[in-house]
């Protein structure tokens, strides 16, 4: 065991991690943060994306003691003063999720996303989110959303 300095949604947490620990064990076990999902555990479904650094990370593939000092944004730490994000709003706005299990991960890409690509074209979306899985298969309502976001965050 040895002890990982971990700033997470702006607060720092000392914790005491085992080196196979990953990120979303981390977060998940050991901060009670547990809107990144466990999927495949195989980084191939995305539904445990957080952001390190603005980037859009699978926390299953990323162990804990990698991040130390980085800054973790996960879906509980989206909002600002308690207003949601325009990705967040948008996803409501279009009913962008039935189970709701791939959605703060696809918020998350989709911040990333956004970032990257401030004014992406619906096959841009596509593109950006294509390693996020849908099993719900709402995948026209979140491209949508994410137009939607995108246009939102142009005039603010
Ligand atoms: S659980 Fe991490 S990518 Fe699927
Ligand atoms: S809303 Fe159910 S997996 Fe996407």
């Amino acid at each position: 065991m040895h002890t990982v300095e971990l700033k997470v949604n702006g607060a720092t947490h000392r914790l005491k991690v085992e080196a196979e620990q990953t990120l979303l064990g981390a977060l998940r076990e050991q901060l009670g943060l547990t809107g990144a999902k466990y999927g495949c555990g195989e980084g191939q479904c995305g539904s445990c994306t957080v952001l390190v650094d603005g980037r859009a990370t699978r926390s299953c593939q990323t162990r804990v003691a990698s991040v130390a000092g980085a800054a973790i944004t996960t879906i509980e730490g989206l909002a600002q003063d308690g207003r949601l994000h325009p990705v967040q709003e948008a996803f409501i706005a279009a009913g962008a999720m039935q189970c709701g299990y791939c959605t703060p991960g696809m918020i998350l890409g989709a911040v990333a996303l956004l970032k990257r690509t401030p004014e992406p074209s619906e096959s841009e979306i596509a593109r950006g989110l294509e390693g996020h899985l849908c099993r719900c298969g709402t995948y026209p309502r979140i491209v949508r959303a994410v137009a939607q976001a995108a246009g939102t965050l142009k005039v603010t």
